[in-house]
């Protein structure tokens, strides 16, 4: 029998889970560097990794050369702690001079501007007002450099509005995705990751909540060019031939709609 329980895991459990269920920043890396060097035709050196949660990708980016550098920013300082602690000491102290993390809000004003600006695993639906989301586009691309680059992700597909509770086996651990309910009237969401520990069978239940504002692609793309920016590009993930993406982003206007899916937007500068 599965035991259910309010998640009361410890951070080092919470966010070592949550790093192996959800996030794939070296994927995410190769696709920035790919798309920055088509649009400006050199690489990316500077990266402010905005929700960064324990900022694993900026530990990760500093890593790619001598030359390279990273801000990230987040509120909360659990998370901050967390990659103080398990990602930031495998780094050379070379590269720990160039890992910058920074406890705070994403609306500040900060003195740094950067090549690239990420926003992933969808944080930025934090905003659900479109005021609120433009302010903050607004912002980031005054933190750009000149030739600087915008990456966010996001999600939809006939799914992604239905309670729905979808389950993810991992070595050790099983990973929920609980879509708990869609309000058609304010487009928000409330969103759950629960994870099972198999060596105890015990399910703890809300690890992480997100109330988010589910924002469509057409309207992502005209809140970036109201903040300015000279070019948002669209992407779609190819297909492996068996029913699932290939994990090939290509540019595009033109996609079918499918039962869920997961994409990027970026705007230039
Ligand atoms: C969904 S997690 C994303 C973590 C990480 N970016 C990833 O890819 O998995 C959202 C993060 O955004 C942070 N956050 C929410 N609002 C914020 C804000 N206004 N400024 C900075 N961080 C914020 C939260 O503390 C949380 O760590």
């Amino acid at each position: 029998m599965q035991e259910e329980i309010e998640c009361t895991l410890p951070p080092e459990i919470k966010y070592q889970l949550y790093e192996t269920s959800v996030q794939c920043h070296s994927a995410d890396i190769l696709f920035i560097n790919r798309e920055f060097k088509q649009a400006y035709d050199k690489a990316p050196l500077s990266l402010r990794e905005d929700f960064c949660g324990t900022a694993i990708m900026a530990c990760d980016w500093v890593c790619q050369s001598q030359e390279h550098l990273a801000f990230a920013i987040d509120i909360d300082k659990c998370p901050l702690e967390y990659g103080l602690s398990h990602h930031y000491p495998k780094l050379s102290s070379a590269q720990q001079s160039r890992m910058n993390y920074v406890l705070g809000n994403v609306l500040d004003n900060y003195s740094f501007k950067t090549d690239v600006v990420v926003a992933f695993n969808f944080s930025y639906f934090v905003f659900k007002k479109r005021k609120e989301l433009l302010d903050y586009f607004k912002k980031v691309r005054k933190s750009l450099n000149e030739q600087g680059a915008f990456f966010i992700d996001l999600f939809g597909g006939t799914e992604a509005f239905a309670p729905l509770e979808e389950e993810t086996e991992h070595d050790g651990h099983s990973y929920y995705w609980d879509c708990e309910g869609y309000n058609p009237l304010t487009a928000e969401c409330q969103y759950y990751i629960h994870f099972k520990t198999h060596h105890d069978g015990i399910k703890h239940k809300n690890a992480f909540s997100y109330s988010w504002r589910m924002w469509t692609v057409a309207e992502l793309c005209e809140i970036l060019e109201d903040a300015g920016f000279s070019k948002t590009i669209t992407f779609w993930e190819g297909e492996d031939g068996k029913g699932s993406g290939d994990g090939v982003f290509y540019n595009t206007k033109q996609a079918e709609n499918c039962e869920s899916w997961v994409t990027y937007i970026l705007a230039l500068n």
